[in-house]
């Protein structure tokens, strides 16, 4: 491995006593080390108000290792790399202590000056950290230095641009790595390349032959410890307004003219803003919100959201969004992009169903109705992967087709195996490449979009609950498809 790719780094985490940086950064981080992604010349210096020491900071970063990956070596050398410093971050004395310490890390691990400063924390201290880094010298070093940012990226369109002007006071854009950790996930990296290598699917991907797209992301869980952030946030927020406005964006996408991350990020850009903004009193028309009633998922009874927590008693909050999304251009004009999110919902799974249009003639079938249209299927989690729906003949006698599928599980080929998104995100930002990491516009015209929707909802109770917990939803969410004369796929 060249020099090049295998950064030297100081790794600052704010927020390191977090959930964020025990579950999914200290794992990453050592599985790029192992696979040598990460020079040996590195070192993590862990940020949180609590009065930790280096050797708790290290039994901590053990510990979540061992827990996401059990792995059977000695941890003690990654351990050591790691450093704990206890931080107010409105505190002066706390950033000219960081100051102090990664200059000391610089010169034992030589790592040029390389700095990633990572705000893995709430989010209302973004904008004061960031500025304070610049402020006591904290991103001028003799290397380059990185923001890198958590969502909720703002809580409205109003509130990201306050944010983001803070954050361009001190940082400069290609300096500002936003995570949608959806965009490290292999299946979704994928979607450009299923695209576009493939004649077979780009020439068809349109709207003469493509009839509707649906993406659909659901969870089993509920609400869990996060009642306070989520109910805040609900689903709108915290996954539309990213997650699948990033997926819609992927699909809807022309081909980019190279695959810089300037080129692909302005393909982007341009599905969004072509997105069709609703009129207010059109939203209940386009989009449906839910929130989960109790139920039963496998076997065992499970609350309502309501019933999570005292503070969700009289809660208003959407835990389940669907909606459709039209976008105003030449390719998709007329194809309706459902999306559909939740949470108890009956499984855990993330797909995306291409459904081609129908042959006009049926010489295949005994009714119209039992016609099957070809599907693309992407399987994005748990399953990695694409099926393809076909027609054949049904064996026997008689021409009557049957519907069969073609499939391929990226998880089933030996050899494979696929980074965490956390693990790819932090190395992207490592080496400077900021293609799955979303740009300042993007986020702009995802909240444009989905503020109408939370404007009109915020001045409406909701009929909540309205969905069982282990359902697929509220019923209106089958009705938004049916009155264009589709139906959600589910496999
Ligand atoms: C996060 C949301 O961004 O994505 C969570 O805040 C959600 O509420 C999670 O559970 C889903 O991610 P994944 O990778 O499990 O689909």
């Amino acid at each position: 491995m060249n020099n090049q790719l295998q950064p030297k780094v100081v790794i600052t985490i704010f927020g390191a006593t977090g959930d964020l940086a025990k579950r999914k950064l200290f794992p990453s981080i050592y599985r790029l080390y192992k696979s040598g992604k990460l020079s040996k010349d590195f070192a993590v210096v862990g940020l949180a108000r609590r009065p930790w020491t280096n050797e708790i900071l290290r039994e901590n970063v053990a510990k979540s290792i061992d827990e996401a990956l059990s792995p059977e070596e000695d941890l003690e050398e990654f351990t050591s790399h790691f450093y704990y410093q206890s931080f107010d971050v409105t505190d002066e004395s706390s950033y000219s202590g960081l100051n102090m310490l990664i200059n000391d890390l610089e010169g034992t691990y030589n790592t040029e000056g390389n700095r990633v400063f990572y705000l893995a924390m709430a989010p209302e201290f973004f904008g004061t950290i960031a500025n304070k880094l610049k402020q006591y010298g904290l991103k001028d070093s003799g290397g380059w230095s990185r923001l890198v940012i958590e969502k909720p990226f703002g809580v409205d369109l109003e509130s990201a641009k306050k944010l983001n002007k803070e954050l361009r006071a001190a940082f400069d854009e290609e300096q500002i790595y936003r995570i949608d950790h959806y965009l490290g996930k292999e299946m979704i990296q994928n979607i450009e390349v299923i695209r576009f290598a493939n004649g077979i699917f780009e020439h068809l991907w349109n709207n003469r032959f493509i009839s509707n797209i649906q993406i659909t992301s659901s969870e089993t869980l509920g609400v869990e410890e996060r009642a306070r952030y989520y109910d805040h946030s609900g689903a709108t927020r915290d996954m539309v307004q990213n997650h699948m406005l990033q997926m819609v964006a992927l699909l809807a996408m022309e081909p980019p003219i190279s695959l810089t991350t300037e080129e692909i990020r302005s393909e982007k850009i341009k599905v969004l803003r072509a997105i069709r903004n609703m009129k207010p009193e059109k939203v209940d028309d386009f989009f449906v919100r839910g929130q989960y009633d109790s139920g039963d998922m496998k076997g065992k009874s499970v609350p309502a959201y309501r019933d999570e927590a005292d503070e969700l008693k009289d809660s208003n909050t959407e835990t389940f969004v669907a909606g459709k999304i039209l976008i105003d251009n030449y390719r998709w004009a007329g194809v309706p992009i459902y999306i559909r999110t939740g949470k108890r919902l009956a499984e855990k799974s993330t797909k995306i169903v291409i459904e081609f249009k129908n042959l006009p003639m049926n010489l295949y079938y005994q009714q119209d109705k039992d016609k099957h249209p070809n599907l693309l299927i992407i399987n994005i989690q748990p399953n990695e992967g694409i099926t393809l729906c076909l027609n054949a003949k049904k064996s026997g006698t008689g021409a009557l087709a049957e519907p069969i599928q073609l499939a391929y599980n990226h998880n089933a080929v030996s050899g494979i195996n696929t980074p965490e998104a956390y693990e790819k995100l932090l190395y992207d930002c490592m080496v400077g490449d900021a293609t799955n990491f979303t740009h300042w516009d993007e986020v702009a015209l995802s909240w444009k979009f989905v503020d109408t929707l939370l404007d009109v909802w915020s001045k409406n109770v909701a009929n909540f609950p309205n969905y069982e917990s282990g359902s697929m939803g509220p019923d209106a969410a089958d009705e938004l498809l049916a009155k264009d004369r589709f139906h959600w796929w589910s496999f």
